[in-house]
């Protein structure tokens, strides 16, 4: 079972950057769309059962449209680039509603956001909410060149606010060089809240750059699974509600043998970065494989994403 999806209308497609494209979506017949908060995303069903997430980057107190922009991946397994070349104004996506596990932290006296390339849709949203919400932010924005930069216009055009700080990094750009992220991290005032979204080998630069950080005021994003799901089956997954148990086999995730056996368990990116496929865990130990459960969340091991995730323990009791 896919999560639950609702039709939308492409009202315009827009070019944001070399590469980028952003396309405004519609309710039908003048419907409210569901509520959403900086840093949520929405899939996307895309013919061939392909499911793609992008982040919002309209202002959250809009109702009436989600804006999302797409960046042509050169690797596209077939999403951005169906996105770019066949989508077009007028025409109907599937979408599911907004779901977010990047939430901004609205009451932080001070946010420092680092974006990589697309990475900046999320926290191009968190800034109009910290603008309307007068709080202080920091921006390092990281693209290859100025060409490639979404969003910079509207980000120049905040214009200079005593509660705000730009920092552009074309890293290919003459003279440019990539963004000390180390630098920038340990420049930041010890209550300030920390976003990165952006490329792996960034991710993970901000990730050893924050380790020594509060973790509640460490927030990351990401786009695609870091680790290969836990396939190695050899255990017992008990589906507490209808007692119902099975066993996952060598080769399979707990969400594949689901499926299997006909269990419509809901899920959406299969690579443990969406949250859809999160199920609670009531006995056993999982083997945590994804990337949207927080450290201390998962030392807890009160729930796990299915999708990817196997076991510690030869009996897995899921509250599904
Ligand atoms: S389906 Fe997206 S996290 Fe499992």
């Amino acid at each position: 079972m896919k999560s639950e999806t609702f039709a939308v209308r492409v009202k315009s497609v827009s070019w944001e950057a070399q590469g980028i494209l952003s396309y405004d979506l519609r309710p039908f017949a003048g419907r409210e769309l569901p509520p959403f908060t900086a840093g949520a995303h929405v899939d996307l069903l895309l013919p061939g059962g392909l499911v793609r997430s992008y982040s919002l980057v309209n202002p959250q107190v809009e109702r009436h449209r989600y804006v999302i922009a797409v960046n042509r991946d050169g690797a596209s397994r077939g999403g951005s680039r169906f996105i770019h070349e066949s989508v077009r104004p007028g025409d109907t996506l599937t979408i599911s509603a907004p779901r977010n596990n990047f939430p901004l932290a609205e009451e932080a006296e001070h946010s420092l956001l680092i974006a990589g390339g697309i990475g900046i849709t999320p926290l191009w949203c968190m800034i109009q909410r910290l603008q309307a919400l007068g709080r202080s932010w920091e921006l390092y924005y990281c693209t290859r060149t100025r060409q490639g930069a979404a969003f910079l216009e509207p980000l120049q055009a905040l214009g200079p606010r005593v509660n705000m700080d730009l920092h552009f990094n074309f890293d290919q750009e003459p003279g440019g060089r990539m963004l000390d992220i180390a630098a920038v991290v340990a420049s930041a005032p010890a209550h300030a809240h920390l976003y990165c979204c952006g490329p792996l080998p960034m991710l993970e630069a901000f990730e050893r750059a924050t380790a020594s950080r509060a973790p509640a005021r460490v927030h990351t994003e990401y786009f695609s699974a870091r680790e290969a799901p836990s396939v190695a089956g050899g255990f017992t997954v008990v589906l507490a509600r209808s007692g119902v148990e099975f066993e996952v086999p060598k080769g399979k995730t707990i969400l594949d043998t689901l499926l299997d056996n006909g269990i419509d368990a809901p899920y959406s990116c299969l690579e443990g970065v969406c949250g859809t496929c999160e199920a609670r865990v009531l006995e056993g130990t999982p083997d945590h494989r994804d990337l949207v459960l927080s450290k201390e969340e998962k030392e807890s091991n009160s729930s796990m994403m299915i999708c990817c995730s196997g076991s510690k323990t030869g009996r897995l009791v899921l509250d599904l």
